[in-house]
């Protein structure tokens, strides 16, 4: 009797296991102790951030009327995650890639320049350190062909 309730009782262990493996909710990547994320972890938080620079957005002619009907909470939380990831943060960026969340809105150089201008101003506001502001300008720098739609480049 003993034995046969070992046995039940091993069986249901496994089969626990089994199932709380398959449906263990994949681990978020490390990160790495270089990356952006890393290095701004104690400097003003990404959230003040956002904050700041969605103000000195909407309060820019050039560039809130794109704005009016969009969810601005909405808006701030996925730029939180989409910079989080692009800065080497543990979550992987799950919304639209930038050439498809970009494309209806007929932007030109002026509506880029204006964004970076708000972004460069905001982190020197909240007094980040010299050389992240550098490298976080580097990586938006990066997304304007895909954000203005331009042609990819082609690899020579
Ligand atoms: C540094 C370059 C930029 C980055 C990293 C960026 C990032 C993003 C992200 C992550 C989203 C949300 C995508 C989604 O729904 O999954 C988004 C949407 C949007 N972006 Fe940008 N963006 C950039 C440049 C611009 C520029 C220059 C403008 C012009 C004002 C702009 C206007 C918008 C608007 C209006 C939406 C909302 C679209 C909608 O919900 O219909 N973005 N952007």
């Amino acid at each position: 009797m003993i034995k046969t309730l070992t046995k039940i009782t091993l069986a249901a262990a496994i089969l626990l296991t089994a199932n709380f493996q398959s449906n263990a909710i994949p681990q978020d990547k490390k990160v790495d102790p270089n990356s952006i994320y890393a290095r701004i972890v104690g400097q003003p938080s990404m959230d003040a951030a956002i904050e700041l620079f969605y103000k000195k957005v909407l309060a820019d002619e050039r560039l809130n009327y794109l704005f009016e009907d969009v969810n601005m909470k909405a808006q701030k939380r996925k730029q939180n995650e989409f910079l989080s990831a692009a800065f080497g943060g543990p979550k992987a960026w799950e919304g639209k890639d930038m050439r498809t969340a970009h494309k209806n809105l007929a932007l030109n150089d002026t509506h880029f320049a204006a964004i970076a201008e708000h972004l460069q101003a905001t982190l020197v506001k909240l007094k980040i350190d010299e050389k992240i502001i550098g490298e976080i300008i580097t990586i938006a720098a990066s997304t304007k062909d895909a954000v203005l739609n331009k042609p990819e480049k082609k690899a020579e």
